[in-house]
Order: C-alpha cells, then structure tokens, then sequence
C-alpha cells in the first residue's frame, strides 16, 4: 500500500556549496543543457535507450521524466534529486543522484545512481552528494541498506564508492544492457550499522576530505 506521505520526501540537504533538492518544472532546460554538453561523458555509463542523444535529453524528456520521478517519490520507491552548486550567489543545476528501487518492509534497500556535469567533475561534487544522501536515506528515509552497481571499468565511478566506504560483495555478470551491450557490474553496498558508530558518512568523509587536503 502506498505511504499517505513517503519518508523522508520531500527534502532539502546541503553540505558546502552542494545542494540537493527534489527537481522543479522549470529545471527542464537547465537538465537539457547539461544532458546534452555531456553526451560523450554519460552515455557509456547510462541505460541504452534507443533513440537522439539530443531528443532524450530534451526539456520535454524531462518533463516527463519529471512527472515519472515525482511518482516514485510519493510512493516511497525513490528519492531523485537534483544536485546543485552554490556558486558567486548562484545556483547551478550540476547533476542527479537517486535512491531507486526502494523496497521496504524486511529489505528497507535501495540502489543509489548518480552523474555530474564533466566541467565539476573531480571536485567531490558526487561524494559529498552520496553522503548526504544515505545519511538522509538511513535516518528519516528508513533505510537499512543501500547499494551501488558500477561497470569494473568505470574508475572514476569506483573511486566514489571505495573513498566513502562502501564493501565491494559481488561481481553481476551481463548485469545491465548499458551504451548499447550487457554490461557486467561490481556491486558494492553499506549498511547503517557500518556508520552509525562515525556520526554518519557525512562527517566520515569530512574527516577523509580533512586527512587528504
Ligand atoms: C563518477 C562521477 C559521478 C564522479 O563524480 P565526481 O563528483 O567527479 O567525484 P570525485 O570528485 O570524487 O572524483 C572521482 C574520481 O574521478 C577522477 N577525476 C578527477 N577529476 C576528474 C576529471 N576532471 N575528469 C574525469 N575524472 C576525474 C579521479 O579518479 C577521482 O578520484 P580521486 O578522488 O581518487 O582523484 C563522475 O565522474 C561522472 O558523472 N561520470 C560519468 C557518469 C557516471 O559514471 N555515473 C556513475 C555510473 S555508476
């Protein structure tokens, strides 16, 4: 049955200058935009969909999208948000992570997904997101377990999870049909027993960032 109002949605989180926040109506061409400078950078990594790079990413895709996305919110089967950047007082549409695949009562598990914009790539835009993201996901979202599935040869993407924590535990062969094939993925997860004791992933990797700089 579906919840009268999911937890932990809708929400606002913020960490820096990283802000997420559930999508808007007038994100469309923001998305667009971004989608579409960064054909060559997201779509070996993303679900084959036949069809225009250019007219899958366009700001009627994302209204649709949009529309999918805000129902798997109310549902509890998901938490999409919009990753943004504060910067010079602005605002910037800079990227998505999603808690997908939520299934609840003795799983309380989702799968997280996420890109950003190639021109702040390697600024931990994505981690500090992902660590938002599962603290919320843990706490008032009723989470126990979320998951993660990268391509072996997907490093940058590896690096993120391994970074923050997160125990490699399987190998999925031909696990996804991505940029046109059946792609074989690493699975790796955490659970809310493996942070709790550190305050939470947002402060473990705080101290992570605090140790490298
Ligand atoms: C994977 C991804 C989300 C990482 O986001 P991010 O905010 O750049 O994350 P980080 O800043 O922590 O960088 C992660 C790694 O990317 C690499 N990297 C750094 N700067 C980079 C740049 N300018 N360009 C490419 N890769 C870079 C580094 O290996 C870095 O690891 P390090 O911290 O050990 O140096 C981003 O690379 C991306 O959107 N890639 C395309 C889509 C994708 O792969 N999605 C995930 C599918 S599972």
């Amino acid at each position: 049955m579906p919840f009268r109002r999911a937890p932990g949605w809708p929400a606002v989180l913020s960490d820096g200058p990283v802000l997420l926040r559930p999508y808007r109506r007038s994100d469309a061409a923001a998305w667009s935009e971004v989608r579409c400078a960064n054909r060559d950078w997201l779509a070996p990594w993303e679900s084959s969909l036949p069809g225009d790079w250019h007219e899958l990413n366009s700001p009627a895709t994302f209204r649709w999208m949009h529309r999918d996305q805000r129902r798997s919110a109310r549902t509890g089967e998901g938490m999409p948000f919009a990753v943004c950047l504060h910067e010079n007082g602005q605002e910037r549409l800079v990227g998505h992570i999603n808690v997908g695949n939520i299934v609840r009562r003795a799983f309380c598990s989702g799968y997280v997904g996420y890109w950003v914009d190639r021109r702040v790539a390697g600024r931990g835009v994505i981690p500090t997101a992902m660590a938002l993201v599962v603290d919320h996901a843990f706490g008032p979202g009723g989470l126990h377990r979320v998951e993660v599935n990268i391509r072996p040869e997907n490093r940058p993407s590896r690096r993120v999870v391994e970074k923050l924590g997160f125990r490699e535990e399987a190998y999925h062969a031909r696990y996804m049909h991505i940029d046109g094939a059946w792609r074989d993925h690493i699975g790796y997860a955490m659970t809310s027993e493996e942070v709790a004791a550190e305050g939470g992933l947002l402060a473990r990797w705080h101290r992570l960032r605090a140790r490298t700089a």
